[in-house]
């Protein structure tokens, strides 16, 4: 068959269009090269020198690290310089147990701090000298670029080599208060002298390079951040981070928040506008997307994009995912997409006035998502009763509620099958509102059954009403929960008589080393609370700790 005309210009345009989506798409990954970091804290990869090539061959080369830079176990005859090219670090920044001379950070700007050592640290340099042999160790750090550590404190000690850091004025350069450095108990007469005239006593090595140049300090009164010089002319725009070369959002050394081409800016332009004529939003032909610190006109590939302007990994509830003209992205669900389900739980509507969950009502159950009403089990599911003549419940249709996000009343147990060791049926529960309560003021009540431990992982709210959770022989992890986030009023959580403390610890049932303080609600990692803002374990946390 012979082609039209239109048809075939229409196949060049697409091409057309293809490759200019291809080369933006290429382009926006060219520009900064970046690497993803390391979680390792202080676990050495193999032997030393597999150690050193697995650093290296994550940081040759990088100019931003998405996570953290760990530098650690560098021996004396290790080449460090391929950290020269490492300008910005998302995460923290740590460096210990080296025994190298010099490790020559010299481009660092800035450290953003998102992810934090022991909650509070974004820099810590420690324990960077040989084993048993003091005279070994780390001695210079000439960090001379670095201007500015977003979020976090610093940490420094136990370098009983290391010179100069301590003449840094560390004020100019951290946010936070936390700022602890340790004076080492030997002598530095093998340090390099801070020249007074030319760098005013701060140094981060020897020689007029590796003066210490403020970028806060030193600024005029009116300067509303970082400065290049006293006066105020020279002050920085305020979307600038770590300094800049002039006054303008164009000219600074990092953006505080996003980068749209030269300009540091708040937020990027957003993809749609709204148009007080006709009452609708409509697309902004300058729109782009926020990406990481930046502001692209294309998601990268395995990013989303959303009506509001962002990247991101997965569409938030409310929204689906779809792909429109070779884009994909998050469209929000106006009425049809809506999965969900809603059913009436006891006490309202078709259950107004039965008592129970039991054999003959459950099926109605099935894929619910909203119950508008509230879920009670008792020990008549259980037994049957000849007087209604409703049979004995099969506990395997229990998981009709697996799908229940909302109760809008209570949710008590007081029958649970022993097959189940856990609720984990309620896992993709997400909220009771406590709107009807048992006995006037119970919302979630679970009594008296054998379960190991709960597993409503999904919990994020209990409205009103209070939490009785007791006599439950088995149950540990329940003494963990702490219930404040989860509260929304006053409300109280009776929690007693539970799996005896001591057995639940003898036998291992304790939260995960990686859940927070807000403890957890059954063993491994998925049932956290939440979590400890640092990655890897708890050995870090310790360490810089007791530095
Ligand atoms: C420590 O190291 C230095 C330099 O390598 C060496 O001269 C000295 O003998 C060592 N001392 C000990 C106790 O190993
Ligand atoms: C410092 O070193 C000296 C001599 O080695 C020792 O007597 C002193 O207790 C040390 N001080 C501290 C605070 O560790
Ligand atoms: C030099 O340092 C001192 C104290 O640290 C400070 O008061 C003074 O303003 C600094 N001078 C200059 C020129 O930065
Ligand atoms: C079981 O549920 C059915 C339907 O909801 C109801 O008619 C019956 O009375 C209930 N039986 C018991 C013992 O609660
Ligand atoms: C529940 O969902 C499954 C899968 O989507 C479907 O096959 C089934 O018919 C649904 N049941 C009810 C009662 O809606
Ligand atoms: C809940 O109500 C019961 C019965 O009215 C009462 O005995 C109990 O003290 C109440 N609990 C709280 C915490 O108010």
């Amino acid at each position: 068959m012979k082609e039209t005309r239109p048809t075939l210009w229409l196949r060049w345009t697409c091409l057309i269009l293809f490759f200019l989506f291809i080369s933006q798409t290429i382009a926006v990954q060219k520009e900064k090269r970046v690497c993803l970091g390391t979680a390792n804290l202080f676990s050495r990869m193999g032997p030393v020198d597999e150690h050193y090539q697995s650093m290296k061959k994550t940081f040759s080369g990088c100019e931003i690290v998405l996570g953290n830079l760990e530098i650690t176990f560098l021996e004396p005859y290790h080449d460090a310089s391929f950290l020269e090219s490492i300008k910005e670090v998302r995460g923290y920044v740590l460096i210990a147990l080296n025994f190298i001379k010099s490790i020559p950070l010299t481009n660092l700007q800035v450290i953003r701090g998102n992810t934090l050592l022991n909650r509070q640290f974004a820099l810590c340099i420690a324990y960077n000298y040989g084993n048993k042999n003091k005279t070994q160790g780390l001695e210079e750090l000439p960090m001379r670029q670095l201007k500015e550590i977003v979020r976090g404190g610093v940490k420094i000690g136990r370098n009983p080599r290391l010179c100069g850091l301590d003449t840094i004025k560390w004020e100019d350069i951290v946010m936070s208060d936390n700022i602890l450095i340790l004076a080492e108990n030997v002598s530095l007469s093998h340090c390099f002298k801070c020249d007074m005239e030319a760098c005013n006593g701060s140094c981060w090595g020897p020689g007029p390079e590796n003066c210490q140049i403020l970028t806060k300090l030193s600024c005029a009164r009116e300067c509303p951040g970082r400065c290049r010089g006293p006066l105020p002319s020279d002050c920085c725009h305020s979307q600038c981070a770590a300094g800049c070369t002039g006054p303008k959002d164009t000219d600074c050394l990092v953006c505080r928040r996003f980068r749209d081409g030269d300009t540091c800016s708040e937020t990027c332009p957003p993809p749609y506008i709204y148009n007080p004529n006709i009452h609708q939003l409509e697309s902004n032909p300058r729109g782009k997307f926020s990406f990481g610190y930046s502001c692209v006109s294309k998601c990268p590939n395995n990013y989303l994009a959303t009506d509001l302007g962002s990247c991101v990994k997965t569409c938030q509830s409310g929204s689906y995912e779809v792909e429109e003209n070779g884009v994909r992205r998050c469209k929000k669900c106006d009425g049809m997409c809506t999965k969900d389900v809603i059913c009436d739980g006891i006490g309202h509507g078709k259950l107004q006035s039965i008592m129970s969950i039991n054999s003959t009502n459950i099926d109605d159950f099935e894929n619910c998502t909203i119950v508008h009403g509230s879920i009670f089990i008792l020990q008549v599911a259980k037994k049957g009763d000849v007087f209604t003549k409703t049979p004995k419940l099969n506990p395997e249709k229990l998981k009709f509620l697996r799908n229940i996000r909302e109760i809008t009343g209570f949710l008590v147990i007081q029958w649970w099958p022993e097959i189940y060791a856990d609720l984990s049926i309620f896992e993709n529960l997400e909220i009771i509102r406590g709107r009807t309560k048992l006995y006037g003021n119970i919302s979630l009540g679970i009594i008296d059954q054998k379960i190991t431990s709960l597993g409503l992982r999904s919990l994020k709210e209990v409205s009103d009403g209070d939490v009785v959770i007791k006599q439950n022989k088995n149950l540990c992890f329940a003494d963990s929960i702490e219930w404040k986030p989860i509260f929304r009023t006053n409300q109280q959580a009776r929690i007693k008589n539970n799996g005896p403390a001591e057995e639940c610890v003898h036998n291992g049932n304790v939260c995960h080393p990686l859940c927070s303080d807000q403890g957890c609600w059954g063993p491994g990692t998925k049932q956290c609370l939440s979590y400890h803002e640092y990655q890897g374990g708890e050995e870090c946390g310790q360490f810089c700790n007791t530095v």
